[in-house]
């Protein structure tokens, strides 16, 4: 079993009868639906909430019942990935381009367990470009705000145009190198006219799951 799927597992083994679960986005994400699906196959009663098209689309073929967001008050527990976890359970997100509802899914739930593969783990987050979420009415603009924050920036392209979010904005990859403060790097990001949201998810985080190569979970 690859480690990201160790990992999603386990975290499934969290989920109980009634309860309302946020399905993340992403290659782990993905095994974790998996094993959800298996579980209501096996008589497992839950409604679920998606954090993009993609993942609501394969829980429908899993048998998954998915709800709109706008009916539910809170989420019992959401399942997401990472691009980045510190020691602090601080994460970067959005490589998936997913951020904004993977946000919106994790500070609306009780619960929020992360799972990743140990390459996720790093001392300082930044490595990986930040994904921001911004609308496409005057970028330029907006990508200017973003660069004097001290970042290189590309706008994330796909099938050689630019990637559009399941909420039709842009997506501005942004590379810090090294983020050493990620909350206030946080408000400054989203206090620029433009912004969205930005993948840097800080004091969500309930529980973590590393998957190892080697076959073992580590868990804080
Ligand atoms: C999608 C995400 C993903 O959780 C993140 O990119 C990790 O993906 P993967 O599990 O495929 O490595 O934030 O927007």
């Amino acid at each position: 079993m690859n480690p990201k799927q160790i990992a999603a597992e386990k975290a499934v083994e969290s989920i109980e009868d009634g309860m309302i679960v946020g399905l993340g986005t992403g290659s782990t994400a993905y095994w974790a639906i998996q094993k959800i699906g298996e579980r209501v196959r096996d008589g497992l009663s839950i409604q679920a909430v998606a954090s993009s098209t993609i993942s609501e689309d394969l829980a429908n073929e899993l048998g998954i019942p998915v709800i709109p967001f706008a009916d539910v008050e809170t989420i019992d527990l959401t399942i997401d990935g990472a691009d980045e976890v510190d020691a602090n359970l601080q994460l970067t997100k959005g490589g998936g381009g997913a951020l904004l509802r993977e946000k919106l899914l994790a500070a609306n739930s009780r619960r929020f367990i992360v799972i990743v593969d140990e390459s996720k783990v790093v001392d300082t987050l930044g490595a990986f470009p930040l994904p921001v979420e911004i609308v496409p009415f005057a970028h330029e603009l907006t990508v200017r705000k973003l660069q004097s924050l001290g970042c290189e920036l590309t706008i994330r392209q796909k099938d050689g145009a630019n990637f559009i979010s399941d909420n039709g904005n842009l997506i501005a990859d942004c590379r810090f190198g090294s983020i050493t403060d990620p909350v206030t790097l946080h408000t400054q990001l989203n206090l620029i006219p433009g912004v969205v949201e930005n993948g840097l998810f800080v004091g969500l985080t309930s529980q973590l799951i590393v998957g190892h190569s080697d076959g073992r979970l580590t868990i804080r």
